[in-house]
């Protein structure tokens, strides 16, 4: 089957010390997804960044803002986030007590709900939300920090997934996220992925367009034209 691939550049990877450049060089890289990892030294021992600076970067950038919130109670922070100009809000199932009102709440907003599931997180936690997310990210690694390996049992996860979306007939993506390099990004794609999340193996190896080209070259060698 054929569909479009989306590569996502985490910025967790990215010179904090110029990110508004290293946004500049994303778009003429022909990168359309920025991902965003904040994380609140709570539901992970790592803290990153909040509202303000998605806010700064969205004075910076046209990219599409793929916000992944590794926070305790995400809820809390919904509408911030989309005032800062998040364009997909994405919550973790084992975070948030009420994910449907969870998801409700971004869609309220005029923000794309996500689903993120750590590795050891079963499918079932979102079967019954799966026609109301834009996106279900599974975390191919436990959350927290960027440089880490693929887990490798997340390939059956990924395969069960794109079975549970074609079986439900929705056109939900699936996105994976973590330790994903151009090696095993034909892989991730194969088993029923539609974006992928880079950090390291992407911000360490410039120029960016010629790392984005590798890896839809990749994926591009089983499923045709890409979406970029
Ligand atoms: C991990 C984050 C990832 C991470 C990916 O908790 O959610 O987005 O930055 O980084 P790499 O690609 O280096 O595993
Ligand atoms: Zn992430």
């Amino acid at each position: 089957m054929e569909r479009d691939i989306i590569l996502a550049p985490s910025l967790l990877s990215a010179d904090f010390t110029r990110l508004g450049e290293e946004m500049a060089a994303l778009e003429e890289a022909d990168i359309k997804w920025a991902h965003l990892d904040i994380m609140d030294g709570m539901y992970v021992p790592n803290i990153t960044y909040g509202p303000v600076m998605v806010s700064a970067l969205r004075k910076k950038s046209n990219l599409f803002f793929d916000c992944h919130l590794m926070v305790e109670q995400p809820e809390r922070y919904v509408v911030d986030f989309a005032e800062a100009g998040a364009d997909l809000i994405c919550v973790h199932a084992e975070a948030t007590k009420h994910l449907e009102r969870t998801l409700s709440h971004i869609e309220d907003q005029g923000v794309k709900p996500a689903v993120a599931l750590n590795p050891a997180t079963p499918l079932e936690m979102i079967k019954y939300v799966l026609p109301q997310c834009h996106m279900v990210l599974l975390m191919s690694v436990n959350p927290g920090f960027g440089g880490q390996m693929f887990i490798p049992f997340v390939l059956d996860k990924i395969r069960e997934l794109r079975e549970m979306i074609d079986k439900a007939g929705c056109k939900t993506l699936i996105e994976v996220d973590g330790g994903v390099t151009p090696e095993n990004a034909e892989n991730i794609v194969e088993a029923g992925a539609d974006v992928l999340v880079s950090g390291s193996a992407f911000f360490k190896f410039p120029p960016y367009k010629k790392r984005h080209e590798l890896f839809l070259f990749l994926a591009k060698n089983k499923f045709g034209p890409t979406g970029l």
